[in-house]
């Protein structure tokens, strides 16, 4: 599975590139508002960080005319693995069908039910955004809509990735891991969470005693 990071706060990004085996970032406008800072300059400091990694970005505009003339500025502005992200709406819709052609690299966003998900696999999306934890928001079982699209996705042969988005705790990570899911795109405090784990700290803690008391303090294996 991989896993990406659902953030442009480039501290965070940096911290957890060197722990985690990061495929990328992904960012949405309420994503890039919390930095309160110039839009192209998050892209390039995000980029300074992951290199190559698959960056995706959002448009804003809400036409079709206006969100190709935002998906042209951004691959313009944005070299690399971009993926431009485009909500399912149906001027969104329209855009990822004109742009697929134009060998755009798409990202369908805000979706909340597996035929959106669909449609937006037909219209030529690479991946598909469920929102997992605003769909258990409304009752309406988010892991369980990543299950079905994973499985439509298959079933009807589609290269489409589900890259699972908006979680709010490692169980929704797990079980949407469980069901088949080939991404993910985590906010921080949760990436961490899946890693930690206290009964880990004290296993090593006691390794540490232990080797401690026969070889002792601040001896490793290097300098025996
Ligand atoms: O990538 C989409 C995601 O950012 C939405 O997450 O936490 O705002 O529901 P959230």
């Amino acid at each position: 599975m991989l896993y990406l990071l659902d953030t442009a706060n480039i501290e965070e990004i940096r911290k957890c590139s060197e722990v985690f085996p990061l495929a990328g970032v992904t960012t949405n406008p309420s994503i890039i508002s919390k930095e309160k800072k110039d839009f192209f300059s998050i892209i390039k400091d995000i980029k300074s960080i992951i290199g190559d990694k698959m960056l995706h970005a959002q448009v804003i505009g809400e036409t079709e005319s206006e969100i190709i003339k935002d998906a042209e500025t951004l691959r313009e502005k944005i070299d690399g693995n971009l993926y431009v992200k485009f909500p399912v709406t149906l001027e969104g819709y329209k855009a990822m069908k004109a742009l697929k052609l134009r060998g755009f690299k798409i990202t369908a966003t805000a979706i909340y039910t597996p035929q959106q998900a669909l449609l937006a696999a037909n219209c030529g999306a690479d991946y598909t955004a469920p929102y997992v934890n605003r769909i258990d928001n409304i009752s309406g079982m988010g892991v369980h809509v990543v299950s079905m699209i994973t499985e439509l996705f298959k079933h009807h042969n589609l290269e489409t990735k589900v890259l699972a988005a908006s979680f709010k705790n490692v169980q929704q990570v797990h079980e949407v891991a469980v069901a088949g899911c080939q991404s993910v795109t985590i906010a921080p405090d949760i990436m961490w969470k899946l890693a930690e784990h206290p009964l880990t700290d004290m296993s090593v803690a006691q390794f540490t005693k232990d080797w401690e008391n026969i070889y002792g303090k601040d001896k490793k294996i290097y300098n025996l």
